[in-house]
């Protein structure tokens, strides 16, 4: 028949190997990657708390509000007022995707679709 003290040992190491990702971040706080900030700017169009939470919703409601309501103007919590636009104005900002969305999105395991219609900016030289 079949060795099955090996078999056991073969399936610990295999086990361990699977499981690896979820016991080699315990103990340690989660390290949720730093995505990299726009220079010079100072503010989101929200806090960083909300926006880190949020920010998807956010977009939704973005969408839903400018093309169900044909309405552009979002107003924030400080009452201030900003074109409703994915490119022109998150984009505008955040204009290197893969060193700030894809960072985290990549480790939350989430791929937006949006850009199969929205354009993905160039490459700005902030980041050279
Ligand atoms: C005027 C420039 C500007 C615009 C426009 C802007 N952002 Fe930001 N964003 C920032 C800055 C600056 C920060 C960091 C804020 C801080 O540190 O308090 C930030 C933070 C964030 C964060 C949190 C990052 C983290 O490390 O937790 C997310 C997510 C985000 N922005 C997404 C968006 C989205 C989505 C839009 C469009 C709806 C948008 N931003 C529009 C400048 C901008
Ligand atoms: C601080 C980390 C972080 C940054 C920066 C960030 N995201 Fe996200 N985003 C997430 C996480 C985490 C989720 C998944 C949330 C969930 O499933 O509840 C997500 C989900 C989304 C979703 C919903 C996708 C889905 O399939 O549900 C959209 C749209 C989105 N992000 C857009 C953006 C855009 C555009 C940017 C860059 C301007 C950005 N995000 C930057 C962390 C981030
Ligand atoms: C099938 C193509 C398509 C996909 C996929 C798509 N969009 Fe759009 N989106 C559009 C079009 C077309 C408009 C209208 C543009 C206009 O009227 O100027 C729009 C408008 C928007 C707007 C409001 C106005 C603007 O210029 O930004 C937001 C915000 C937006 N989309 C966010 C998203 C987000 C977030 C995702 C991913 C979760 C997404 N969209 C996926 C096609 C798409």
């Amino acid at each position: 028949m079949y060795d099955s003290g090996k078999v056991i040992i073969g399936l610990v190491i295999f086990v361990a190997i699977a499981t690896f990702p979820f016991w080699f971040g315990m103990g340690k706080a989660a390290p949720m990657p730093e995505p990299q900030l726009p220079k010079g700017k100072k503010e989101c169009v929200e806090s960083k708390e909300f926006m880190r939470s949020t920010h998807m919703q956010l977009l939704n409601e973005w969408r839903d509000q400018a093309l169900r309501d044909g309405d552009r103007t979002y107003v924030n919590h400080e009452g201030k007022k900003i074109w409703i636009s994915l490119q022109n104005t998150c984009m505008k900002c955040h204009d290197n995707k893969e060193v700030f969305c894809d960072k985290c999105h990549i480790y939350a395991n989430v791929k937006p679709y949006c850009w199969d219609c929205h354009f993905i900016p160039k490459e700005s030289k902030q980041w050279n």
